[in-house]
């Protein structure tokens, strides 16, 4: 059974991409066959691969346009196992086309090309645009679940809200089995006030929501690593730049708990 797993949160710079590459990349080195789709115009997860964006002549775009189909677009990568359904910048004209559509089923335009190579993958893992607008839409329509990264800044939980509304609303009416997998805190320093603070703030308020390992263990945080924020400008996923960066390690241990909930 393939599972779905959208990264989301309308805020950019709080790690949703950098999460869907080193997540995709760990449960690929775990022997999952993963597809990580990249649905965001601005294609940094293409681009954190090593795909050079216009190098690709299809793309997403093409898929959901219908000129393609995803499994005529798709890349392989690095790791054997991975493979990616690329972006490019020439998304962004997808808005215009979905609103074309009529309006019953635009949202479900994605989950519909997701279906076709849903029998090849362990995983599929989006990675979506910063904003709640159609493309964000169809890849949490698409999703069995939702990991929300959220950056341990101030203001880190503004905008949460209207997302967990959201996200509540497509239940209703789209997708109604649709999980909070959990939210992910991001770019963690502990020597950092404001860092532990948010931290604190979530164990708070949200424990329940938090992804562990195990009962045992600590709620994952990603810590603010050097590493995970070089190893896209050489193309690779952190585990292939720096296996044993503290970076490298918290995205095994969230690939770790991705497999262990589905066991
Ligand atoms: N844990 C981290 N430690 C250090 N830098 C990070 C970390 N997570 C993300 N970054 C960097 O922060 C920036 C924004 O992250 P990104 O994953 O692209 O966010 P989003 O996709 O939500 O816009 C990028 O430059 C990325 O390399
Ligand atoms: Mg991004």
């Amino acid at each position: 059974m393939c599972e779905v797993i959208c990264i989301a949160n309308q805020k950019g710079g709080v790690g949703k991409t950098t999460t869907a590459v080193n997540l995709a990349a760990s449960l690929a080195v775990e022997e999952k066959k993963v597809l990580l789709v990249d649905v965001d115009p601005q294609a940094n997860a293409t681009t954190s691969l090593g795909f050079h964006r216009n190098s690709i002549e299809f793309n997403i775009y093409h898929v959901l346009i219908g000129t393609k189909k995803i499994s005529q677009i798709i890349q392989k990568t690095s790791i054997p196992t991975l493979y990616l359904a690329p972006s490019n910048i020439g998304l962004v004209g997808i808005e215009k086309e979905f609103y074309s559509q009529k309006r019953n089923g635009r949202e479900l335009i994605l989950k519909k090309k997701i279906e076709d190579v849903m029998d090849v993958y362990d995983y599929v893992i989006i990675d979506s645009p910063p904003a709640l607008g159609p493309l964000t839409i169809n890849a949490l329509s698409a999703a069995h679940s939702v990991i929300i990264p959220i950056q341990c800044e101030f203001f880190a939980l503004e905008g949460l809200a209207q997302l967990l509304n959201t996200i509540k609303l497509l239940r209703k009416e789209i997708n109604p089995t649709l999980e909070i997998k959990g939210l992910l805190p991001t770019m963690y320093s502990a020597q950092n006030n404001l860092s532990r603070q948010v931290y604190a703030d979530l164990l708070q308020h949200f424990n329940g929501q938090l992804i562990k390992e195990d009962d045992s263990k600590d709620a994952i945080a990603i810590p603010r690593n050097i590493k995970l924020a070089e190893s896209p400008s050489f193309g690779k996923p952190v585990i292939l730049y720096d296996v044993r960066s503290q970076g490298n390690i918290a995205y095994q241990s969230l690939a770790r708990a991705i497999l262990e909930k589905r066991a």
